[in-house]
């Protein structure tokens, strides 16, 4: 039983229970800890929350994120301005993904305008970007000085030398060109994420989880890599998003 006043909140996730009133769940539980807490809406030492789901999920609210944050850094708010970037909170979710700790070294290979760069450095990652292009990486540090981010290193290269030039990282989290708005260079598409999966294994260290945007169901990892988990985002008719989440797997 949780000690001090306490509120109680419960929200419907993807209709768990359709036709059920999650306030009425939310009271009814609130009627049973009343027994023996004090119940305070308005200022509650302790707020528990019902996730209606598969199962109905008790949590207790530990700390809060202030989610309006994510349209502060959306990409019409960045000094250097193209919509190739996906949404600053997907960006955050996908470095959350790759597991990074504060103090590890992160790789962007594919950094653009720094929407994932600018969530890394921001959850305290040490932040390493790269890309083929110098207009993009000149954008990329004029739009991470603007949100205060800060970057240990930033090059123009092409995907194929990111371990020559920063070697062992211990993540990566990116999301290449699918060939639409983003260019590839000319490559064809499914070569340059070959080719890109291949040398960022290569700059991962064992263990290390790499976090990647596919445009269609994730490609082979290759016998170093584990397919760890997968989410799905239908953006519209003729995109959807695969964000594939690899770990490499350490040598026997
Ligand atoms: C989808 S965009 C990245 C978007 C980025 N996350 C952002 O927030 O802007 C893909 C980037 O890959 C870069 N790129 C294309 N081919 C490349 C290659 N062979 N090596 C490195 N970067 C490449 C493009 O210049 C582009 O900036």
């Amino acid at each position: 039983m949780p000690e001090g006043a306490v509120s109680v909140r419960a929200k419907q996730f993807r209709r768990g229970y359709p036709g059920v009133d999650s306030s009425k769940v939310a009271g009814k539980v609130g009627a049973i800890l009343a027994r023996n807490t004090r119940i305070d809406l308005e200022s509650p030492e302790v707020e528990l929350r019902i996730l209606m789901s598969d199962a109905l999920k008790f949590f207790i609210c530990d700390c809060r994120i202030d989610r309006r944050q994510f349209d502060d850094r959306k990409v019409a708010q960045r000094p250097f301005f193209s919509p190739i970037s996906l949404h600053p909170r997907f960006a955050r979710a996908l470095v959350n993904l790759s597991r990074v700790r504060r103090g590890d070294r992160l790789l962007d290979p594919f950094c653009g305008t720094g929407g994932i760069t600018i969530e890394a450095a921001l959850v305290g990652a040490k932040v390493l970007g790269s890309d083929i292009s110098e207009e993009m990486i000149a954008g990329c540090m004029e739009n991470m000085t603007h949100f205060g981010a800060k970057w240990e290193e930033m090059r123009k290269i092409d995907v194929g030398s990111i371990s020559d030039v920063f070697g062992k990282v211990d993540a990566v989290v990116t999301d290449p060109p699918y060939g639409r708005s983003a260019t590839t260079n000319k490559e064809p598409a499914q070569q340059l994420h070959q080719r890109a999966l291949s040398s960022m294994t290569d700059a991962l260290r064992e263990g290390g989880n790499m976090a990647v945007v596919f445009p269609q169901v994730c490609l082979e990892g290759g016998k170093d890599l584990r397919l760890r988990e997968t989410h799905i985002q239908r953006v519209h008719r003729s995109l959807t998003r695969h964000y594939c989440i690899f770990t490499k797997i350490p040598e026997r």
